[in-house]
Order: structure tokens, then sequence, then C-alpha cells
């Protein structure tokens, strides 16, 4: 359901994209493929922190009160590609259901770095900073 509503809302949620600059691409693709789940101000789905019945986890937000930020860049690069429930396969995670789809087929590389960088933008400066330090740490340096 949840999906097949994307195209049908995509359009009207663009209003809230700028109209120019260098987020514009990834404010697009967020509210064409990420708005109806995530929330066309990046909000999340209501009571995100409570799982649905069958125990598949809900849309968190994206922007400080949410979690996206506590992981590092490369993480969320593969949720994004892979999905959740590939990603958390690769992570060795179990027992938990990811309703996250995959966008591999969908968007490319470049589009989905836009988007992430879009979805950075709202961070805080404290947010952006604890970001980066996880990233940094992931990658060994
Ligand atoms: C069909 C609904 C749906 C759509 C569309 C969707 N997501 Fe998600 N997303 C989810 C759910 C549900 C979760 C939480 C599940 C999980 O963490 O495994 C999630 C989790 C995530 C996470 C992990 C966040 C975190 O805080 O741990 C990222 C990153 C993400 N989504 C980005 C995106 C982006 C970018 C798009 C658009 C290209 C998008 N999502 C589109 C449902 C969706």
């Amino acid at each position: 359901m949840i999906v097949a509503a994307i195209g049908t809302y995509g359009p009207a949620l663009a209003s809230h994209a700028p109209a120019e600059g260098p987020l514009a691409v990834g404010a697009q693709v967020y509210s064409v493929h990420c708005a109806s789940c995530h929330g066309a101000d990046l909000e999340g789905q209501p009571d995100w922190q409570r799982s649905e019945p069958d125990g598949t986890l809900r849309a968190p937000p994206h922007d400080d009160t949410g979690h996206t930020w506590h992981h590092p860049g490369a993480l969320l690069v593969d949720y994004v590609t892979l999905g959740g429930a590939e990603t958390l396969r690769r992570l060795g995670v179990t027992g938990i259901a990811s309703g996250m789809p995959a966008f591999g087929g969908v968007l490319s590389g470049d589009e989905i770095d836009a988007v992430l960088d879009y979805i950075a933008s709202h961070w805080s400066e404290q947010m952006r900073a604890y970001q980066a330090e996880v990233t940094r740490q992931a990658e060994g340096n």
C-alpha cells in the first residue's frame, strides 16, 4: 500500500524541494522516493518508535530526532542501496524485520549520495559533527 502511494504523492510533495542549488537533486529524489514513508519534512511515520503488530519497524525520522546521524556514511549508503533486510543480514543482525526497501535498481549512486546529502543538510551542527566522527572511525582513520 505505502509503496503504491509513492507515485501518487511524489509530485505533490515536490513543492517542498528547493528550486535550485546543489541540494535540489537530493530534495527531488527525497520527495519522490522517500517522503511517503519518512515524511515530507523528514518527520518519520507516526508513532515510529513502536513496531507494526507483525514486528516490522516503522520508518524513523531523518532529522535530529531520529537516529540516521548515529550511523557512518557507508552504512547509510548500504541501507538505501541494498535495503534494510540485506544490510542487517550482512551485519549479522537477526530478529529485526526491516521495511526499508532497496533502491539500488531504482536510483543511481549519485542520486543516493545526493539524497543522503539532502538528509544531512537538515542536521544540526552537533549531529553533523557526530556523524562525521563515526564515519571517520568506521573508515579506520
Ligand atoms: C516503504 C517505506 C519506505 C520508503 C519508501 C523509504 N524508506 Fe527508509 N526506512 C523505512 C523503514 C520502515 C525503515 C526502518 C527499518 C530499519 O531501520 O531497518 C527505514 C530506514 C531507513 C534508513 C536507516 C535509518 C536509521 O536511522 O537507522 C535510512 C538511511 C533510510 N531509511 C533512507 C531512506 C531513503 C534515502 C529513502 C528514499 C530513497 C527511503 N529510506 C525510502 C521505510 C522506507
